[in-house]
């Protein structure tokens, strides 16, 4: 990262600034000369504009090389030279100014003014500037004025950010565009080479556009693939037609979700600055922007509190679909949805699926059975006396789990069956640290689903840490690189998806000697010294594997040789079939794969935090698609979610101080859709399986 040091803004900046400047003279043709020298002073800028009210606007100032242009300009000029000279702290350091723009109204005048100050002298200079409404009066109010003077009003400047100047000097490629929108016409603005490659590095870019008077712009961004730290690469957009500081409307970076970014101008000027460092970079963005009406910002459409339009139909849907909410506040809710107490309406199918929607519980209230009941696991109701009486009430032994009787149950699906045979009623009494069964047996090969840290791309997630997931692996196809993930279980032994090692035309992805795995791995193509990489001795695919279906998504891989663990690796709890991963409850997806539908993938080994969602919700959201051995977890709202690449990696799930798994990543419905959650092979189905085929 290229990055300045704060206290750097001596000499060096004197330097820097020269070729900011150089850049705006080319613009308008104004000679500057520069002076490199050895005393301790700044070079100060502020930028600013005026109202210059005895004027009108003609279209030849939107052209700086126009001969009208260049003549307005020497008036600014020299006005300003006058108003500076009435402040003796400004009078000595002044260099001089540039008009960079007019635009109309009646004519505003944007000019940068630069100072050459002593170190220790800046404050008096900032202050003096933040007063020059006053000096403006007090020229104005100048006796011998001569009668051509401009009548100046609204004065503004402001100082240029530190970070704006460190932006600027380190630029290669600089360029500087001038639209003026019309009505109904719609623009782009995008970063070079979108979409077909990534924004080069070290590029300044500045968009100024106007609209005609009595319209305000509209600036729409579709796609936003920056770096994530602003400080590095951004975009940044002011209110105005050059960058003054005052007038910033906003900066973002990093990646947004499609079609959520829209910023509107309250005058009919607008500027976007774009700037990318010397390191990394991304896709880049593309916006679309329009001039509209001021009057009637959203023609027959909603209007959001932070401006943006969007479908009336949209308004109380349930989606927030302004992204401030605003479209989902003092709603009637229709017949079809949830009211939720706190006033938001959402989709009934959200109901009761184990997920605050509302934010205030209204949706998962009444989910189960009337007061003085108690929710069976199949959903029936019995009466709270019969919970724990010895009889199986619900019908599948539910209201006779966690009694706290160690031995002697009646052994049923929802029970876990010691290694005696014998059956006990805790719910996954499996490494929770508390022997529960007689002979101890819950508590036996509990090395496992620990990381070096505590949890508290895929798509929506975040850089791991080096070694927090560590029974994550990378499968890499020979000469290929990386294809699927995988979870490790034991030091030979690998879970990964039966889809990942199904034969193709071109490559025998069922074979062992096509694959190797990286273990220990967090950045692909770093193999740093945690990293151990093995061939493979075993492929086994689920024989019951059906690939339209992607029913029995789960396969086993034996290494050619055991790996000693490490703080980097080491093997996941696998989860007795009556483990219970309850709808709601928070589990964590990683992998390599990719950070958006039809994107690229990671480098870096990401994380996601989702829920397990109720199967049947699931189920009718998938179009019935659903086995009993699947499981879904996901955002339903979005923009969360394993995606191609994850596939075979685990779905880790928090219990106590361990991970279980709970899934293998299978497949989905695009990636990260709304209501499309992410589709999970159940391994609690496979438990038995695993154990014939590992001994694990
Ligand atoms: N089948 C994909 C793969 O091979 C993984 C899909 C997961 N998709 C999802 N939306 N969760 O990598």
């Amino acid at each position: 990262m290229t990055r300045f040091p704060l206290e750097a803004v001596t000499l060096t900046v004197t330097k820097k600034i020269g070729l900011v400047f150089f850049y705006f003279a080319a613009c308008y043709l104004e000679l500057w000369h520069f002076h490199f020298r050895n005393d301790v002073r700044l070079k100060r800028m502020y930028s600013g504009s005026m109202r210059i009210t005895n004027q009108g606007f003609i279209d030849a100032y939107e052209n700086s090389n126009s001969s009208e242009f260049k003549a307005l300009a020497r008036q600014v000029t020299s006005q300003l030279k006058s108003i500076y000279s009435k402040s003796p702290q400004l009078a000595k350091y002044y260099v001089g100014s540039t008009v960079q723009a007019f635009s109309e109204g009646s004519v505003i005048s944007y000019y940068l003014s630069e100072f050459d100050v002593p170190q220790g002298q800046e404050a008096s200079v900032d202050s003096a500037m933040s007063s020059m409404d006053k000096l403006v009066d007090k020229e104005q109010r100048r006796v011998a004025r001569p009668s051509n003077s401009l009548v100046l009003e609204d004065v503004r400047s402001s100082g240029t950010s530190t970070a704006s100047l460190n932006a600027f000097s380190s630029v290669s490629g600089y360029m500087q565009f001038s639209m003026h929108t019309k009505p109904n016409e719609i623009g782009q603005i995008q970063s070079p080479g979108f979409p077909n490659s990534a924004y080069p590095p070290n590029t300044f870019i500045q968009w100024q556009l106007r609209a005609d008077p009595k319209h305000i712009i509209k600036l729409d961004f579709d796609t936003m693939n920056l770096e994530e730290d602003c400080s590095n690469d951004f975009i940044k957009i002011y209110d105005s037609l050059v960058a003054i500081e005052s007038s910033v409307m906003d900066e973002f970076c990093g990646e947004k979700p499609e079609g959520t970014v829209t910023e509107t101008s309250q005058t009919n000027t607008m500027e976007v600055v774009f700037f990318s460092d010397a390191s990394y970079v991304d896709r880049g963005f593309n916006a679309s922007y329009e001039a509209i009406n001021a009057k009637d910002p959203c023609p027959k459409q909603f209007q959001c509190r932070n401006q943006r339009c969007i479908k009336t139909e949209l308004q109380c849907d349930g989606w927030n679909d302004c992204g401030d909410m605003s479209d989902e506040l003092d709603c009637k809710c229709k017949p079809q949805d949830i009211s939720c107490k706190n006033g938001l309406c959402k989709p009934m199918f959200w109901k009761c699926d184990g997920v605050d929607d509302c934010g205030d519980q209204t949706d998962e209230l009444n989910c189960g059975c009337k007061s003085g009941l108690v929710t069976c696991k199949n959903n029936e109701c019995v009466s709270e006396k019969h919970l724990c009486d010895g009889i199986d009430n619900c019908g599948d032994g539910s209201d006779e789990l966690n009694c706290g009787r160690s031995t002697g149950v009646l052994c049923s699906d929802l029970t876990y069956k010691c290694k005696n045979n014998k059956c006990i009623d805790t719910v996954n009494p499996e490494c929770d640290g508390t022997p529960d069964c007689e002979d101890g047996s819950d508590e036996e090969n509990c090395d496992c689903g620990r990381s070096l840290f505590k949890t508290s791309r895929i798509v929506g997630g975040e850089n791991t840490q080096d070694g927090e997931f560590p029974w994550q692996v990378s499968l890499h196809v020979k000469g290929a690189g990386h294809v699927c993930g995988a979870s490790i279980i034991s030091p030979q032994w690998l879970v990964t998806a039966a889809h990942c090692v199904q034969d193709d035309p071109r490559t025998r992805y069922s074979q062992p000697g096509t694959w190797e795995a990286y273990l220990g791995l967090h950045i692909q193509g770093n193999t740093a010294k945690n990293v151990v990489k093995r061939n493979l001795k075993q492929v086994i695919a689920h024989p019951n594997y059906n690939a339209y279906t992607y029913d029995n998504d789960i396969a086993l891989m034996e290494l050619d040789s055991p790996v000693t663990y490490s703080d980097y690796i080491r093997p996941i709890c696998l989860p007795s079939p009556q483990h219970d991963f309850p709808a709601g409850s928070t589990v964590w997806i990683t992998g390599w794969g990719a950070t958006r539908e039809g994107g690229f993938a990671a480098k870096v080994l990401q994380k996601a935090e989702v829920r397990i969602i109720n199967y049947s919700v699931c189920n009718d959201l998938m179009k019935a698609q659903l086995t009993s051995r699947m499981l879904c977890a996901g955002v339903l709202t979005g923009g969360v979610d394993a995606c191609q690449g994850d596939s075979g990696g685990p779905l880790s799930s928090p219990s106590g101080s361990r991970m279980f798994l709970a899934g293998v990543v299978s497949w989905g419905d695009g990636c990260a859709r709304r209501n499309k959650p992410g589709i999970y092979t159940t391994v609690t189905k496979f438990r038995g399986w695993v154990k014939e085929k590992t001994g694990v």
